[in-house]
């Protein structure tokens, strides 16, 4: 099998009108899914993923380091390496929250308990959960739930995103009336509007 590093140096990518587009890459590398600030390529034949950081958010050493201090805790993917621009993790096939909410995939009350525990137990190890979104946790097949984002766990600033999305899911999502499928762009709007108010607090506070 080709070797982590060269994996890597295979991925080209630009700079093109405001973002990183993927050149090319080498035959064994296939790409799953794009981040603010990484590429991500599943090692094709493996249960492995490669995820290639952009030049401008080098998060490697920072990202395999917190996968280091969260081994052992079953919810967050097992980390198996870290280069100088990538770090390699388990692949966990299944669907992010983002799509079940797109696709109208049921999001089981257990799949959230399991999350908040993960994030209790990141905490016990001295971590701050922080950034978690519905792009960065996997519904997978058997029901369970699996963080794949962990870059921003050493962050200090206190992060309420999580308690936020718990609320919504337990004061909206959970009632019978609400909608299971939602289309992307308003579920991109609400994303949107989140992070302008975010934007507002800071603005006020700082
Ligand atoms: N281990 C994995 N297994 C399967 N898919 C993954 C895995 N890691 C990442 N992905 C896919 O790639 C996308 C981007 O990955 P990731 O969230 O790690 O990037 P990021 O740049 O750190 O993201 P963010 O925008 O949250 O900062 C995820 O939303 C998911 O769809
Ligand atoms: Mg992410």
């Amino acid at each position: 099998m080709v070797n982590y590093s060269t994996l890597s140096k295979s991925i080209e990518m630009t700079y093109q009108e405001g973002r990183f587009e993927v050149v090319s890459h080498a035959r064994e590398l296939q790409l799953v899914g794009t981040g603010r600030s990484a590429f991500v390529f599943r090692i094709i034949g493996t249960d492995k993923v490669l995820k290639r950081f952009f030049p401008t958010h080098n998060l490697a050493s920072e990202e395999g380091g917190i996968y280091e201090q969260l081994s052992g805790i079953p919810v967050y993917a097992r980390h198996f390496h870290t280069g100088s621009d990538f770090i390699v993790i388990e692949y966990i096939e299944g669907t992010t929250l983002f799509d079940c909410l797109v696709t109208g995939t049921l999001i089981p009350s257990r799949a959230i308990e399991s999350v908040d525990q993960a994030l209790d137990e990141a905490r016990d190890r001295g971590l701050n959960p922080s950034d978690i979104h519905l792009r960065n946790i996997i519904l997978t097949p058997d029901q369970k739930t699996r963080i794949i984002d962990v870059a921003r766990f050493r962050q200090v600033d206190p992060c309420t995103q999580w308690d936020d999305l718990k609320q919504a899911y337990r004061l909206l999502y959970s009632k019978a009336f609400f909608p299971k499928r939602l289309s992307e762009p308003f579920l991109n709007w609400i994303a949107d509007l989140y992070k302008g108010r975010l934007f507002e607090s800071m603005k006020m506070t700082g």
